[in-house]
């Protein structure tokens, strides 16, 4: 029984340090440098190439180091006895709060603006938001998605969310299904997307669904780059029908040096940074998953293959 952490643009190291902390006596390789293919029952997996998990017959857990699995799910051949597993840690739900409401509140007193300005050195007020009078819009109502509503709400703003499956929250105006998509969108002045993605979220962010946000409208995207039909999140601020973006995920990442998001005035880049996996607090639940499988008790953080979260 030995685990094996196959990563892709990500350091395995300081996660081999980790866990190897917590399990002096277990083998952990890094893939490709692999011992005893047979042996591993476990992987700990972050994009991993396509089908790579093929040669560990024996895999029983694919570990997701993050919050997310469609990276595993749409690029592996998996057993029917295979189980995926996600990391669903309280840091993470915090430190997307954190990033969330910096964008949206350097977005509504328009610090972007003002730093563009500084460089032109161009005195020149503009009128701002307040949290009262923004309403916030997201969409995916997980485990981050919950926090982020919880305690945006708790900040002041008129929160409204959507999720797939009928959700409520306290003080939060919860619509569910393809139906009522329409509802969350329209009134909106910012919109946060945090869904899994799947066949059914792929390319949600779309001119027609964005085109219902108010004008001056703004878009988070903490999701998934695949979430967002990138022609036209540009046609809608180039129309001015939205006033920007904040993009923490791509479609390809790194972000080519020649896509046209970098150069946009009215785009934020920040480099998949949003939440980001903590070693500390996320290697105790990769542990406790794999001592589950050796003593076959229930797994954590279990996902279902099918729907993809
Ligand atoms: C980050 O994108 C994650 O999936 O945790």
């Amino acid at each position: 029984m030995s685990i094996v952490i196959c990563f892709n643009n990500k350091d395995p190291k300081p996660w081999q340090k980790a866990l190897q902390a917590k399990l002096p006596d277990t083998t952990i390789d890094i893939y490709p440098n692999v011992t005893d293919a047979e042996a591993i029952t476990f992987a700990l997996c972050w994009k991993p190439e396509a089908n790579i998990l093929a040669q560990f017959p024996n895999v029983k857990v694919v570990q997701s180091v993050g919050a997310s699995v469609e990276h595993i799910i749409q690029s592996q051949d998996l057993a029917s006895d295979c189980v995926v597993t996600r990391i669903v840690d309280d840091r993470l739900s915090e430190d997307m709060f954190e990033f969330i409401l910096t964008g949206v509140l350097s977005h509504i007193k328009r610090f972007a603006e003002y730093q563009t300005a500084q460089k032109e050195k161009q005195w020149q007020q503009k009128l701002y938001k307040t949290i009262k009078t923004t309403t916030i819009s997201i969409l995916g109502l997980g485990k981050i998605g919950t926090h982020v509503a919880t305690k945006l709400v708790q900040v002041g703003f008129t929160v409204k969310a959507w999720s797939k499956s009928e959700k409520t929250l306290e003080n939060v105006s919860c619509f569910h299904g393809n139906n009522c998509l329409t509802d969350v969108l329209q009134n909106t002045d910012i919109l946060i997307n945090i869904l899994p993605l799947t066949s059914v979220t792929e390319n949600i962010l779309n001119l027609e669904n964005l085109s219902r946000l108010n004008k001056n409208g703004y878009l988070i995207n903490v999701g998934r780059g695949e979430h967002l039909v990138e022609n036209d999140l540009l046609t809608l601020l180039n129309n001015q029908h939205l006033s920007g973006a904040l993009l923490d995920v791509f479609r390809t990442e790194p972000l080519p040096e020649n896509h046209p998001f970098w150069e946009h005035k009215n785009i934020t880049i920040t480099p998949h940074i949003a939440a980001i996996t903590n070693i500390e607090t996320a290697s105790g639940i990769v542990v406790t998953n794999y001592k589950n499988l050796l003593n076959e008790k229930e797994l954590i953080n279990v996902v279902s293959i099918q729907k993809g979260y």
